[in-house]
């Protein structure tokens, strides 16, 4: 069933939107449950379909996984044994995070065999800095037919280990993976994205030694074994930004609960630049665009705390309205413009030149048909359709459910005219 949206545009949004839990939070902290064979209690756990990938991934490794009755938000995950040591192709091709099991597997049975995730329509998305700090850790690494073959004699080893890239997945893996190495771990020029801060938090939780969270330079001394814990996963910064903008590009007047305004590292200050007002209130954040109207600002995506690529599609589609032009660079990945094509046919004025594209503002957008490509371009479509005049249908939706819980109904609460449709 190819699902798609139909909007009606131009409706301030009003209210309050309750913010889930950070999808690439949740990931990595459940995957963290195969460093132990105690229980993991996880709260605020995000209802995506990207979630509901990496559980089925996790029961097949030997997980069982219990909601608590009447609140999806609580989970438990207990895996007193492997099962298997085995992330089959057709689970982790839809699903890059699934490589994320390959550190913890390693760490815990001393051997794993993932399927290597593919490209992605972002860009090929490789895992060699993945693969080449498990090395580094002591594992005996092939990649044969597609898969991905770890082996580790006894514990994976301490050691000094130096990103040339702050690569948030290869620093998840790496840091899960060192926990319970045998000796002391250096992750040097790892990345520090709020969400591994999260990560680290948890692995604390369940009795790791972990110091310089927070920063590039991971301490971790290994430990013999990890025990179970309670965790609250962080609200969804990426979420809370997407509505941010929501407010902005409608003109309206939002209060996100659970969101916080340091969540988005140097971002605040590109959207105050482009007149968004961000002010902490009781239990979240007021968001309302300032009264002399949005304003044309230059960004570049960069690791945190630098403004975030996966924001990226989103501030594009706020800028095609906005006074004046905007240049925005992409510089993480490859192939991340394919709202532009989409946004073009709705009226706006971008040109694009490699990794950058020079928007130009236009005093508004039409409604159109459009079609839904990654997940955050997807999402920058439904923007566009808020703010433009008349109706506009996102069609292939799909992307959608792996990272925006409940889109309608948050958006339809808040005033939007939005509806799903079959
Ligand atoms: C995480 O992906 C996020 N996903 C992405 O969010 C996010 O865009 C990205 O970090 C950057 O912030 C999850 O957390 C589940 P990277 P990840 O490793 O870990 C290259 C979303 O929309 N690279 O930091 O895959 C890679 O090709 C998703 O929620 C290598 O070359 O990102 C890319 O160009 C999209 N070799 C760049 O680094 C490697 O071994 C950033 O990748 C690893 C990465």
């Amino acid at each position: 069933m190819v699902d798609k949206i139909r909007i009606q545009g131009g409706i301030p949004l009003k209210g309050r939107l309750p913010i889930s839990g950070a999808k690439n939070a949740a990931l990595p902290i459940l995957a963290a449950a195969l460093l132990t064979d105690e229980p993991l209690h996880l709260e605020n756990v995000p209802d995506l379909a990207d979630m509901t990938s990496m559980q089925r991934l996790l029961q097949l490794l030997g997980a069982a996984i219990t909601f608590q009755p009447g609140d999806g938000r609580k989970l438990s995950l207990h895996v007193p044994e492997m099962l298997s040591t085995e992330a089959p192709y057709d689970l982790v091709r839809k699903m890059r995070a699934s490589v994320l099991v390959l550190g913890p597997m390693l760490a815990r049975m001393g051997q794993a065999r993932v399927s290597l995730p593919g490209g992605c329509a972002i860009g090929p998305r490789p895992v060699d800095l993945h693969i080449k700090g498990l090395e580094d850790l002591g594992a005996r690494i092939t990649l044969e037919r597609g898969y991905i073959n770890a082996q580790c004699d006894g514990r994976l080893k301490g050691a000094a280990i130096r990103l040339p890239f702050p690569s948030v997945g290869a620093t998840e893996n790496l840091l899960m993976a060192a926990t319970l190495a045998k000796g002391e771990t250096v992750i040097a020029n790892a990345a520090r994205e709020p969400e591994i801060v999260d990560l680290a938090h948890c692995l604390l939780a369940m009795g790791a030694r972990i110091e310089g969270i927070g920063s590039d330079t991971l301490h971790i001394q290994g430990v013999e074994r990890l025990h179970g814990a309670r965790h609250a996963v962080m609200a969804d910064r990426i979420e809370a930004g997407t509505y941010v903008i929501a407010a902005a590009i409608t003109r309206g007047d939002l209060v996100l609960e659970g969101a916080s305004p340091e969540l988005f590292g140097a971002a605040d200050e590109t959207l105050a630049a482009a007149g968004i007002e961000l002010s902490p209130v009781e239990g979240g954040m007021r968001v309302r665009p300032v009264a002399e109207g949005l304003r044309g600002t230059d960004v570049m995506t960069q690791p945190f705390p630098g403004f975030p690529t996966d924001l990226q599609a989103q501030f594009m589609t706020l800028m095609c309205v906005a006074d004046g032009a905007a240049m925005i660079t992409e510089t993480i990945f490859e192939n991340r413009f394919m709202h532009v094509p989409e946004l073009t046919r709705m009226g706006a004025r971008i040109t694009v030149h490699g990794g950058s594209a020079l928007v130009r503002g236009v005093p508004s957008l039409m409604g159109a048909p459009v079609m839904a490509s990654d997940l955050r371009a997807s999402v920058s479509l439904v923007l566009a359709g808020l703010a433009a005049e008349g109706e506009t249908t996102v069609n292939r939706i799909y992307h959608l459910d792996r990272g925006y819980e409940r889109l309608e109904a948050k958006l339809a609460a808040c005033g939007a005219v939005i509806e799903r449709i079959a």
